[in-house]
């Protein structure tokens, strides 16, 4: 079984972190990676070992047909494309029917489609999973009720994995003052850094916030728009811009934190830095949206807040201060939970048997 896996980026977001682990467990006799793009996650990939086959971008008129050549070339020989975004699986899909090409192709969703994030595009594009024969993969319940909503066909949830070696407890933290808090993702309007700004600056208690991530898809607008708006709250002692972290784990490990806080304000489909905080015993508080409640459990482990209620998120702030030490034992007992439910071993076998279904269907 040889598999070409696909995504039409070559930025180190949630999705392409994900693809690694994937590339990682996948047994099969012949791996790849196409990216439509080329970019920091090309060395990333490397340092792995995995063969990969970078776009480099051009600005000519035929870079549309430059683009469907180098895919078509690129997927020559494998049985498997396994595209990692919607973009990727719409431009797999038109390679297989222009060029009449026989490999089974995948589609893992990692958006949401839902009519949050997207407009009425996601009926027809959901559909077509319908009439083309493609796998789908979710990587929540929440992504495959909303694409089912949207008319796309069933298939099958299998979370995230992620490499226990690289995670160890948060052993550094302590509850001196100021509170930290941590907020993983990248920068984007609906990914909440602006609300958990405006909240702290109503909090009468020293926190400092770490803002930790980049605007990796054109959302440059609203990255200058909350550096002014610490500006005008007068908060640039309190609220740090750190950029991305590239090793996530051990930043969370060695880093004096309190609490990480995870802010979207539309469904998150998975929400990676959940996990990863929960992994390294560190408390997390988390928007009760999307995929979310499946992975932090509501009663015991994270504190959920309701992002649509207006002052939900700055109470929830206020509760995890006052409770540090109760949260804390949680955070520990999470951590052994989570060890289970979305170690690499778990991935793996789903993955895997996943994969020569597939191949043999
Ligand atoms: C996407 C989703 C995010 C998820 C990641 C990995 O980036 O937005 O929620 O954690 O994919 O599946």
């Amino acid at each position: 079984m040889k598999i070409n896996f696909f995504t039409h980026t070559a930025k180190c977001g949630g999705a392409e972190f994900s693809l690694i682990d994937l590339i990682r467990v996948a047994e099969c006799e012949k791996k790849k990676v196409t990216l439509l793009d080329s970019g920091d996650l090309v060395a990333k990939l490397k340092s792995f070992d995995a063969e990969v086959n970078e776009f480099h971008r051009g600005n000519g008129y035929f870079e549309f047909i430059r683009k469907l050549f180098y895919l078509k070339t690129s997927f020559k020989g494998y049985d498997i494309v396994y595209s990692n975004s919607n973009r990727a699986y719409l431009w797999a899909l038109l390679v297989k029917l222009l060029f009449f090409k026989r490999f089974k192709l995948i589609w893992h969703l990692r958006d949401a489609m839902d009519g949050n994030h997207f407009g009425i595009i996601r009926y027809p594009v959901c559909l077509s999973s319908r009439l083309t024969g493609v796998f789908v993969v979710f990587n929540s319940e929440y992504t495959r009720s909303a694409f089912r909503s949207s008319f796309g066909k069933d298939g099958l949830v299998i979370y995230n994995g992620f490499d226990m070696k690289n995670f160890s407890t948060n052993e550094v933290s302590n509850q001196s003052s100021p509170y930290k808090i941590a907020m993983i993702s990248r920068i984007s309007p609906w990914k909440g850094q602006k609300e958990v700004i405006k909240a702290v600056a109503n909090l009468d208690f020293n926190v400092e916030v770490l803002v930790c991530g980049a605007p990796l898809f054109g959302e440059d607008e609203y990255y200058n728009e909350i550096c002014r708006e610490v500006e005008i709250l007068n908060l640039k002692d309190k609220v740090k811009f750190l950029g991305n972290v590239s090793n996530v784990p051990k930043f969370l490990a060695e880093t004096d934190i309190n609490l990480v806080i995870h802010a979207s304000t539309l469904p998150e489909p998975f929400g990676r830095c959940v996990v990863e905080a929960m992994l390294t015993g560190i408390p997390v508080m988390a928007s009760n949206l999307g995929g979310v409640p499946e992975i932090a459990n509501k009663d015991s482990f994270a504190y959920l807040f309701d992002p649509l209620e207006p002052n939900d998120l700055e109470r929830g702030l206020k509760f995890c201060v006052s409770s540090q030490q109760s949260l804390m034992a949680k955070a520990k007992q999470a951590d052994k939970e989570c060890r289970n439910k979305f170690s690499y071993e778990n991935l793996r076998e789903s993955i895997n048997v996943f994969l020569r279904n597939v191949y043999e269907n």
